[in-house]
């Protein structure tokens, strides 16, 4: 499973960077107004930080416009994937910049029926948002489940980028699930690596390290 993290926030990018665990990054037009940036510039240095696909979202609600404001965006870089809403607009924008070689990500997704569209649009990544689903009291997972078996059962290569996670069992049960992709906030992927059991094993190993009185350098 591969980790995007879902930030503007270009010091986040910069700490998590090192670790070798951001496989791509995903913006939206609130992440951006949150970061008080300049949106080109903001994505310019995302994608010079990592080699990832790196999520810009178009604005424009009309197919023609999202058009050209997703070729303005994959100007910025290479690693730049188009991110268009899921609407009907969005699909047809989908296509046409598909064909032309770009790279996609229909976001908004919260149906299985949408990102059976988004497949056949060509897409690269459906993003289905977990926690919005959750937060209405529906399961956002099975979502995911539907989306895995309706993919598979075509053989579509459109990636499933699990977005929305507000938990560390989001996570966990995406990758069963089968997502092939997760977003997270980086709260989230540093929360991934804490368990209360090994910070108290630790704490045990080093008293007793200490006890030895040796150290390895
Ligand atoms: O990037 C889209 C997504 O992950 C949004 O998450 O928490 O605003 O529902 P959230």
């Amino acid at each position: 499973m591969k980790f995007f993290i879902d930030t503007a926030e270009i010091e986040e990018i910069r700490a998590l960077a090192p670790s070798g665990l951001v496989d791509g990054v995903t913006t939206n037009p609130s992440l951006i107004a949150k970061s008080g940036r300049d949106f080109m510039e903001v994505i310019a240095e995302i994608c010079e930080i990592v080699d990832g696909p790196v999520s810009a979202e178009v604005t424009a609600t009309n197919s023609a416009q999202m058009i050209d404001e997703g070729r303005k965006l994959a100007k910025i870089a290479d690693n730049v994937t188009i991110k268009l809403p899921l609407t009907f607009d969005g699909l047809v924008a989908c296509r046409t910049l598909v064909d032309e070689g770009h790279t996609t990500n229909l976001t908004l997704c919260f149906s299985a029926n949408q990102a059976l569209l988004a497949a056949k649009a060509g897409a690269t990544f459906i993003s289905p948002f977990i926690g919005r689903l959750d937060d209405m009291g529906i399961d956002g997972m099975e979502l995911i489940e539907e989306i895995r078996a309706i993919y598979d059962n075509y053989g579509f290569e459109t990636q499933i980028l699990a977005a929305s996670i507000r938990t560390v069992n989001h996570v966990k049960e995406s990758a069963i699930a089968g997502a092939d992709v997760a977003t997270l906030p980086p709260s989230t992927l540093y929360a991934l690596a804490k368990h209360p059991l090994t910070d108290k094993g630790l704490e045990a190993f080093l008293k007793d390290w200490e006890k030895t009185g040796q150290s390895i350098l």
